[in-house]
């Protein structure tokens, strides 16, 4: 299993998950595939949603076919995920199978990630019931990633109980799984009890390996997808587009309605655009047109999720989506009690200026982050907007460029760049980066370069905060004290950074641990000495544990 990021918000992230080979794109969607009844086939999903990733039942297989390859018998060239028949478990309360046997079988048949028979405890049963059940799970676990070395989903469970759930979290990251799927949520998703999902979430993410996909078992309802992501999660399995169809139940991103009480069909997916609603209610084909629509919409949710975590637009794109439903509303208000754990995740320079949407955006980790910051400034607080008090000199920069109208007439002087200076780079910074410097326009007249005898700086115009050039990270690396905005290249990397190639994670050695994602850093040999500049491209607790992909993205060409 190789997880890679790609880019990040909130703890969402977009990532390539290869297994055996084949490589995913997360977030992603996983339909569940019924092996008695395929409503629609592997193959003509793939046709139709390029899915790339599905997942069936071992349990039902193992009772009522006879496979060999579990790629042939489907159909299916991609990634095949199977579950244990714990879902039966807790439906009819016992199966005829160990946990040895199921994750035997699924060796056999050669799936591409297996599950074991872990026990999936109902919400809010007393606690030693969940404690009993657990145990029994982390015995399962251990004794199935003995008898699997191919990849092995490691079930969290804990029911309801908070301190159950990071229990379970620590001993499971022990033990090395794949995959971390988070388990027995399919009960408060149905009552939408989201504020208790919210926070078993965070508790789990708060203690499993960041460097692990996390799957959150049974959510197939595009409602919760884009708060699931924010939270951290990367892999959703949908049963809901078949089982919903079945019901003659039609999905929105906004929640279910009953095609009988519908008067439009408000979606132009395939289905929704070549039948009227009459045709679709009389067809002979009904469940399965229903059943496309609802993954049409599935997948379209996730597509607009992973837009939004490229453009750094997640927590945006949230709050929009929370007022689909109170429950979410609330659910989302929960974060603020993880606010210090998710702040440091967070990336802290964003693509996209913070909207504010309504009081809620108070809550966001980053409102906290960036007071927090503030400290770094010793110009008087004389402006303020619905977040935040600040120097005027910072109005155009982000996060505090949340309402662009009221500052439009408003022009940045000089004195201003080492306000933002110090607050990009710390308290002092500015003052001594400004000397015997002079600030240039640009065309359209706005200050947007800092030269010494050559170019030091450029104030980015989107967030006004600066990228430096070779001369520039030089100026700042004589002012700054190590570790300071600082990443330490391992000795074999140094002759790659030098040529201008980006710091690869697995040779970043240390960091200042202050550092947040996306933050324009200064790369060091193990000297200390000067090789490089960019963007950190990962935070700190990241940089620790992910061994792929790339640390800081150097902007450096100029040999230094
Ligand atoms: N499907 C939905 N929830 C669960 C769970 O907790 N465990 C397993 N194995 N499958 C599930
Ligand atoms: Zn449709």
């Amino acid at each position: 299993m190789i997880f890679e990021l790609r880019a990040k918000d909130g703890l969402g992230r977009v990532a390539k998950l290869s297994i055996d080979g084949k490589s995913i794109e997360t977030p992603s969607l996983m339909p569940v595939i019924n092996p008695n009844l395929p409503l629609i086939t592997p193959k003509e999903m793939k046709k139709l949603f390029k899915t790339d990733i599905i997942i069936t039942n071992a349990y039902v297989l193992y009772r009522s076919f006879n496979i060999k390859d579990i790629h042939k018998f489907l159909d299916f060239d991609g990634i095949v995920v199977t579950d244990s028949g714990s879902f039966q478990l807790m439906q009819y309360g016992e199966i005829d199978i160990t946990n040895k046997e199921i994750v035997e079988y699924q060796n056999k048949i050669n799936v591409d990630v297996a599950t074991f028979l872990d026990i999936p405890t109902k919400p809010y049963v007393n606690y030693e019931k969940a404690k009993k059940d657990l145990d029994i799970t982390i015995e399962r676990g251990e004794e199935a990633r003995i008898l699997r070395e191919k990849e092995l989903n490691g079930t969290i469970q804990g029911s309801t109980y908070l301190d159950l759930r990071k229990y379970a979290s620590l001993r499971m990251s022990k033990y090395d799984f794949d995959i971390y799927p988070i388990g027995a949520v399919v009960p408060l998703l149905m009552n939408y009890d989201f504020p208790k999902i919210t926070e078993i979430v965070l508790t789990c993410k708060k203690y499993l390996p960041l460097n692990k996909p996390v799957h959150l078992f049974g959510a197939g309802h595009p409602l919760i997808f884009s708060i699931a992501v924010l939270l951290g999660c990367d892999l959703f399995d949908s049963a809901a587009y078949a089982l919903y169809a079945k019901d003659n139940r039609y999905l929105t991103p906004s929640g279910t309605k009953n095609l009988n009480d519908m008067k439009y069909l408000p979606c132009s997916c395939p289905v929704c655009s070549e039948y009227t609603i009459e045709e679709l209610r009389s067809s002979e084909e009904k469940t399965k047109l229903l059943a496309m629509h609802n993954l049409y919409v599935s997948y379209e949710e996730i597509k607009k999720i992973k837009e939004a975590v490229h453009e750094n637009s997640l927590w945006n794109f949230v709050e929009s989506r929370i007022r689909n439903h109170p429950r979410l509303y609330y659910a989302y208000k929960k974060i603020k009690e993880y606010s210090d754990f998710i702040r440091k995740l967070d990336p802290f320079i964003k693509n996209t200026p913070l909207f504010y949407t309504g009081e809620e955006t108070e809550l966001r980790p980053i409102v906290k982050e960036a007071k927090e910051r503030l400290k770094r400034v010793s110009a008087k607080k004389d402006t303020k907007n619905s977040l935040f008090n600040y120097p005027k000199a910072l109005s155009f920069t982000f996060p505090f460029n949340v309402e662009m109208e009221s500052n439009l007439d408003f022009d940045l002087n000089e004195e201003y760049l080492e306000v933002i200076l110090d607050f990009q780079f710390g308290k002092g910074t500015g003052k001594r980066f400004l000397k015997n410097t002079t600030a240039k326009r640009s065309k359209t007249g706005r200050i947007r370069y800092i030269y010494g005898k050559d170019l030091l700086a450029t104030l980015r115009a989107r967030d006004n905060l600066f990228t430096l050039t070779s001369k520039g990270a030089k100026r700042l690396h004589r002012i700054l004290r190590y570790p300071k905005y600082r990443v330490m290249a391992s000795e074999e990397a140094v002759p790659f950074v030098r040529e201008g190639k980006d710091l690869l994670s697995k040779f970043a050695v240390s960091w200042d641990p202050e550092l947040r994602a996306y933050e324009e850093v200064l790369i060091i040999d193990p000297d200390d000495t000067l090789i490089g500049t960019g963007t950190l491209m990962l935070s700190p607790a990241e940089l620790e544990c992910f061994e792929r992909g790339v640390a800081v993205k150097n902007r450096t060409t100029i040999n230094l």
